[in-house]
């Protein structure tokens, strides 16, 4: 038994804000810097009052209709966020209650950067378990909130977005291998270290990071970790149809690629246009390159994410 991906949707709001649009803001940066450093060229950010659920629900019903699967089928959801709606309940469970799905499991995974992958990791094993047979699995962020808009080091670097994937339980191969890992001693590098007290926000409540740190962390455990899906499947790396790693940073998707064999025509790239959206920048390439026709059924695809945690997780499918 396999859990075969069925159906993608995606949503981005509003309209794109180029890197000179953040020049005009006040930000004292220019397209130059970002394009060199990043690759990014555009993002798009949530208005006020859009939320994480929301626009994960928009990806969700787009998945769902590309999947032919009504919301009372599903008896799993599952939804990577760091920026979810509320402390609690839980974006899956504000996502389900819009659905109108009722009884299905819901919860979220905050694994940052890398939630999408942990995310289809749990749901491939519910359902190889023959617990659950109809799965739901967002990414959704409006990181735009939690970033520190003085700190051009970080503010031109994120969006907002979110994309979804359906999955069910099929003879047909689907998801091939997962792996997820963590690191905790490396919370350091890139976090939001505030907290809510007493009704006040104590702690820094902004996205913090050392970029060089983290871009060279990064590097090494995406290539690592996809050898790692590949050998558990007993393919190369150089045997996958499409890579879509995690969208941070043009220069580490192209060292990623570069360090595995994988040409820069079978790499998916949505960062010069989404910039990083966190959780939701796996599923929105994956949704894009599906619905342009680049991803054809029987294809392999590697997906990968890495992020705060430190955390990084893997997914190699047969489409
Ligand atoms: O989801 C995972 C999360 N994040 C990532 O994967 C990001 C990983 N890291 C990176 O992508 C890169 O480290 C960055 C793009 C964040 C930064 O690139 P860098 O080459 O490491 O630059 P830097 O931080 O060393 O900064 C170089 C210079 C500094 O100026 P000085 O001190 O050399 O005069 C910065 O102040 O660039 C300056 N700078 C900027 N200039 C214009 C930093 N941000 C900007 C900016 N516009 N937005």
């Amino acid at each position: 038994m396999f859990a075969r991906l069925i159906g993608t949707g995606s949503c981005l709001p509003g309209k794109p804000v180029s890197n000179d649009d953040l020049a005009a803001r006040g930000i004292d940066t220019n397209d130059e810097w970002i394009v060199t450093r990043t690759g990014i060229r555009s993002r798009y950010l949530a208005e006020a009052g859009m939320t994480s659920s929301e626009l994960g629900l928009q990806a969700a019903q787009r998945a769902l209709e590309m999947a032919g699967v009504g919301p009372e089928e599903l008896d799993l959801i599952i939804v990577a966020t760091s920026t979810p709606d509320f402390i609690f309940p839980s974006t899956a469970c504000l996502i389900q209650g819009k659905l109108g799905n009722k009884g299905a499991t819901a919860f979220d995974v905050q694994a940052v950067c890398a939630g999408f992958a942990y995310a289809l990791g749990i749901a491939e094993k519910f359902i190889r378990s023959g617990s659950h047979s109809k799965a739901l699995v967002i990414g959704a962020e409006v990181f735009s909130r939690i970033l520190d808009w003085q700190d051009r080091g970080t503010c031109v670097l994120f969006g907002d977005g979110a994309g979804a994937v359906v999955l069910e339980a099929s003879a047909k191969p689907g998801i091939l291998a997962t792996a997820m890992h963590a690191d905790g001693s490396q919370s350091g590098i890139l976090n939001v270290p505030g907290q809510i007290c007493g009704g006040q926000v104590t702690g820094d409540p902004f996205l913090r990071m050392d970029g060089q740190s983290v871009f060279k962390f990064a590097v090494r455990v995406l290539s690592e970790i996809a050898e790692e899906v590949c050998t558990q499947a007993g393919i190369q790396t150089a045997d996958v149809d499409w890579l879509i790693p995690h969208q941070a940073n043009i220069r580490i998707i192209e060292a990623t690629g570069k360090k595995l064999g994988i040409g820069r025509d079978k790499v998916i790239v949505t960062v010069d246009r989404h910039g990083n959206t966190s959780a939701a920048s796996v599923p929105l390439a994956l949704d894009e390159a599906v619905r342009d026709g680049r991803i054809q059924r029987g294809q392999r695809v590697l997906l990968e994410g890495v992020g705060g945690g430190f955390t990084w997780g893997a997914a190699l499918l047969e489409f």
